[in-house]
């Protein structure tokens, strides 16, 4: 059969995208003992059930309703599944497991979704009908498939706070790779980065996808600034535990205090006692994904924005800006820029810990591949990095028609830019202009940072 004219390269390759990207999130919820799917492992967050109808509701109203005006093969679910949570109000949702359907309910609507979604996109007139929608299939299909890899992270999130006895580990998760716990700090270097531009954002001229708070590019002026060669590690961390940095009021914001007293955090989220103080980083243990283990003292510490800022402020230092964050990451001595902090040629396995790579993080010094062109490692993948700037829209934002709430709903002022991937970030929301942001006392994300001196 000929090719119809419309269809291109491009788009074949989206769809193989889509399927890839399903078969990810298919496998996170294989990974659930059966009657851990109605937990809520997350306070703040929905059910796991929601997710399992949300992914395929969220595709039906992009492109189904949306986009080919198909009827609905059940008005309840597209509703029911159509939106996620993130309050900043500190209200927790209250719904009960026998307020959701049932699993078998759900997997039919799904099924019947992706079919309905595929054959529609099959049809020669797919193209025009996105089109007439005012927007191109390729776009739409982009939105898609990132939403459902982001997912694909933020379901990890979720899976991570489940007790490991509700998880099936797969076969292909090693124990994790703990690394040379190292007896003494090694971390602790400065790297300089010249004064220089550093460029935000991308141009929407070059036509490539891009969410809608990438846009416009733009460049800042940086001056000179030291930022750590690497990402703080759990050793360094637990220098900060254990000189009181949780219990000194004077490190932390009012904010950030009322919170810390409010819910009684005094340590890192992914940190639990081991009962055993002798032992190796003061007796604590990492709680990874399906394994508690030694606190790999090499590894990035996980800890919210406001642990971050209040760590920072014990070492007299600060958080770096997104701006910093870009120049650190993407700038060189020649002042051209690269398009990965290791070069322009993309990801790769040797470059950092990402691309669903692991369960777990590495040690800081694990891919030294990765390093960018002012000596500063580990950048992409094995956490994202907080910075200390509030998500804002760029010069020239404009919200996505079919979706506008996506970012805008989030230019608040409470929440900040993350950059950078953490080890269940998708290969292709490494690209230098994708923005992350998170509330600052938000826990469960897959979070390091590290710090600058002006
Ligand atoms: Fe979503």
């Amino acid at each position: 059969m000929a090719t119809p004219k419309l269809m291109t390269e491009s788009f074949y390759r989206l769809q193989e995208r889509m399927e890839q990207a399903r078969a990810q999130t298919d496998s996170l919820f294989a990974l659930l003992r059966s009657d851990a799917i109605y937990e809520r492992p997350i306070p703040e967050r929905h059910r796991l059930i929601f997710y399992l109808g949300h992914l395929e509701a969220f595709d039906w109203n992009l492109l189904g309703r949306d986009t080919f005006g198909l009827a609905s093969v059940h008005p309840g679910f597209d509703k029911l599944f159509a939106f996620g949570i993130d309050p900043v109000d500190g209200q927790l949702p209250i719904d009960q497991p026998e307020d959701w359907p049932t699993v078998e309910e759900i997997q039919a609507y799904n099924a019947k979704l992706r079919e309905t979604i595929d054959a529609a996109l099959r049809a020669p007139s797919s193209k025009l009908a996105a089109e007439a929608s005012g927007t191109s299939l390729d776009t739409l299909l982009n939105v898609a498939v990132e939403h459902r890899l982001m997912h694909a992270e933020t379901l990890a999130y979720l899976l991570h706070q489940l007790a490991i006895d509700k998880k099936v580990a797969p076969r292909t998760s090693a124990s994790p790779a703990i690394g040379a716990a190292s007896p003494r700090n090694d971390f602790q270097r400065m790297a300089t980065i010249p004064e220089g531009e550093a460029t935000l954002g991308m141009r929407r001229d070059r036509g490539e996808f891009g969410w809608d708070n990438e846009f416009e590019e733009n460049k800042a002026h940086v001056p000179a600034f030291h930022i750590g060669t690497y990402p703080v590690t759990n050793g360094e961390f637990v220098e900060f535990v254990r000189a009181g940095g949780y219990e000194d009021k004077s490190l932390w914001s009012a904010e950030a205090r009322e919170w810390i007293t409010s819910k009684g955090i005094s340590h890192p989220l992914f940190w639990e006692r081991s009962g055993n103080d002798a032992c190796n980083g003061d007796g604590w243990e990492y709680r990874g994904m399906f394994a508690q283990i030694p606190l790999p003292l090499d590894w990035p510490v996980c800890v919210s924005h406001a642990e971050a800022s209040a760590y920072a402020r014990w070492k007299n230092q600060l958080l770096p800006t997104e701006a910093q964050w870009h120049r650190a990451a993407y700038g060189t001595p020649t002042e051209s820029e690269c398009l990965y902090p290791w070069g322009d040629v993309g990801p790769s396995a040797e470059r950092g810990n990402f691309d669903f790579a692991r369960w777990d993080p590495t040690a800081v010094t694990a891919h030294r591949a990765g390093v960018s062109a002012f000596g500063v490692h580990d950048l992409l993948g094995n956490g994202w990095e907080w910075t200390s700037t509030p998500f804002a829209p760029f010069p020239g934002f404009k919200p996505f028609p079919f979706y506008p709430g996506y970012s805008a709903n989030f230019f608040d002022g409470k929440h900040f830019v993350m950059k950078g991937g953490s080890q269940r970030t998708a290969a292709c929301m490494l690209r230098h202009s994708f923005r992350n942001w998170f509330q600052p006392h938000y826990r469960y994300v897959y979070a390091k940072f590290r710090t600058v001196e002006e």
